[in-house]
């Protein structure tokens, strides 16, 4: 009974590969720090990872590998409960009506929108700051270059999600937020257009600090799969080191105090993350005397991510290899975020005018 007092959080990342530390700091560190004090639930978005990779072959395995990253980093089944986005089949059903409230100018004016369809047309950035051309690409698109309607329904996909488990707290990165705008905006319409109160309006959830957005290593921009730019919670300490001391760099400071360009910000802001407060200092106060090496930082910054991740990746191997295990906790999880699921959406069915006979 208690159980269902606590505030329900949800939140998922896409099955597309390996998760990073923007995945990491962004969303999985939160995930496992609440799941005392909340109703939380997990999911592998398999489903919103079609949008960009349909590859058969690869889905599956990335479905997998996300879970037990899940677990590894410390995500507790007993807590939490943890789900692949499609064992929800009532999400599809949801989406399909929830579609019917949404506009395709405001999916189309999305940022993570223009900017995939940018990359599956073929734009440059200059092309979507002008929406009538952007528009007149879209639609005047060759069946080869297409931009799929999944991707420009993503965001409804997303707010399913969220509002088919009621959640109110939605952890996630800096890049999602405006998703989430969207899905406080499709909660709204949808309760003021039927006269309900069915759907909360879920907020942000960052207990400790402002959304982030972690840099990636190439120095500018967020650090991101289809970037180039990742550190893996996977990648072995003599690659991530590697990886780590061929991050983008100046020339140096070049007078005391000097400010900071974009590639040396992003390493203090990678420091910030993964090492201590004296140790951001140390550096922060040889950066403004001019005495920093950046080679010393980059060992620092590498030795404290492996700090972090060496134990993530150690049980990450253990996980994959237990099936059952995986198997065992897929199907609890299913069976928990379907009840829920199964409620709500009888809920919009009935309220929508779908009646049984
Ligand atoms: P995805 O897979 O792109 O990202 C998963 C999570 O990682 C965060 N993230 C970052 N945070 C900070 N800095 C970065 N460089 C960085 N890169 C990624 C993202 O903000 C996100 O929290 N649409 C979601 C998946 C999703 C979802 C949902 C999330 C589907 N349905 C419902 C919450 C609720 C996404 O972008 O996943």
């Amino acid at each position: 009974m208690s159980e269902n007092k606590k505030e329900i959080v949800l939140s998922g990342i896409r099955a597309t590969g390996n998760l990073h530390l923007g995945n990491y700091f962004g969303a999985l560190r939160k995930f496992v720090a609440i799941q005392d004090d909340y109703d939380c639930n997990f999911f592998v978005a398999d489903y919103h990872a079609l949008t960009t990779n349909p590859d058969p072959s690869q889905l599956h395995h990335n479905v997998k590998s996300v879970l037990a990253e899940y677990l590894a980093a410390g995500l507790d089944p007993e807590k939490s409960t943890i789900f692949v986005q499609s064992d929800v089949p009532e999400v599809a059903e949801m989406y399909l009506l929830l579609n019917m409230h949404v506009g395709i100018g405001e999916l189309m004016r999305t940022a993570a929108f223009k900017d995939k369809a940018r990359k599956a047309l073929g734009l440059s950035q200059a092309d979507d700051d002008n929406d009538e051309a952007f528009e007149k690409q879209i639609i005047g698109a060759d069946t080869n270059k297409r931009v799929n309607a999944g991707l420009l329904t993503y965001p409804t996909l997303m707010a399913v999600d969220i509002l088919i488990q009621k959640a109110t707290k939605v952890p996630v990165g800096k890049d999602q937020l405006q998703h989430l705008e969207l899905t406080r905006r499709f909660a709204r319409r949808f309760n003021a257009f039927y006269g309900v109160d069915i759907f909360p309006e879920p907020t942000d959830f960052d207990f400790g600090g402002a959304p982030i957005k972690v840099p990636g290593l190439n120095g500018s921009g967020k650090m991101g799969k289809s970037e180039g730019n990742c550190v893996y919670l996977i990648d072995e300490p003599k690659a991530l080191t590697k990886k780590v001391m061929r991050a983008v760099t100046d020339e140096g400071p070049q007078s005391p105090n000097a400010p900071m360009s974009e590639p040396i910000a992003n390493l203090f802001t990678l420091l910030e993350l993964c090492s201590t407060p004296d140790v951001v200092e140390h550096f922060r106060s040889a950066y403004a005397d001019c005495s920093i090496r950046y080679g010393d930082l980059k060992k620092q910054l590498a030795e404290d991510i492996l700090k972090i991740t060496n134990p993530i990746r150690e049980r990450i191997n253990d996980i994959l290899a237990d099936e059952a295990y995986i198997a065992k906790i897929l199907k609890n999880g299913a069976e928990r975020a379907r009840q829920r699921a199964a409620d709500t959406l009888n809920e919009v069915r009935h309220i929508m005018g779908i009646r049984k006979f």
